[in-house]
């Protein structure tokens, strides 16, 4: 069965191949609807997100609705239907980071970085989204950028972090 470290190696791949790739990966997990937010994970891995003809692909390959794809889609906050910016910043709004500040520290990431969560910014450097509990709670509020794990943040720090990685 094809994992998400294989697909890590795609990205000299044409497009065709990464269709074809993605073929195999359903095929692999037996077009089975139950499979389905697997099956997305690796789409995600092969294409870095998942637009729309990625979507009505794997509705056809599956025989589903692309709305029965769109909705799981939509529902998952990890998966985006958007092409990513270089730096994921992620922040958390589990309980322990929400009542210590999470939400304020969200406030702040939308007015410097100019976007919503779930969008990228237009020089795509910056993509913006909300997770839960990373097990940091006691170090609340917790951001992540990419893979980098910034604890106890606040307001006043996000314009100095934000601007070390420009
Ligand atoms: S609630 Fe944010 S790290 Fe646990």
């Amino acid at each position: 069965m094809i994992t998400t470290e294989e697909v890590c190696s795609v990205h000299n791949m044409t497009e065709a191949k990464k269709f074809d790739l993605l073929k195999e990966v359903i095929k692999d997990y037996n077009k089975k609807e139950s499979n389905l937010i697997q099956i997305l994970h690796l789409a995600q891995a092969i294409f870095g997100h998942i637009p729309p003809d990625v979507q009505h692909f794997i509705a056809d390959q599956m025989e589903l609705s692309i709305s029965k794809v769109n909705s799981v889609l939509t529902f998952y906050s990890f998966f985006s239907t958007q092409p990513k910016g270089k730096y994921t910043v992620s922040i958390c709004l589990g309980t322990a980071c929400y009542v210590r500040g999470g939400k304020e520290v969200l406030s702040k990431l939308k007015s410097v970085l100019g976007i919503d969560v779930g969008a990228t910014t237009e020089d795509k450097i910056f993509s913006l989204t909300v997770m839960r509990c990373i097990g940091a709670c006691g170090l609340a509020p917790a951001m992540t950028i990419n893979n980098k794990v910034y604890k106890q943040v606040n307001p006043n720090k996000i314009q100095r972090i934000l601007g070390m990685l420009k």
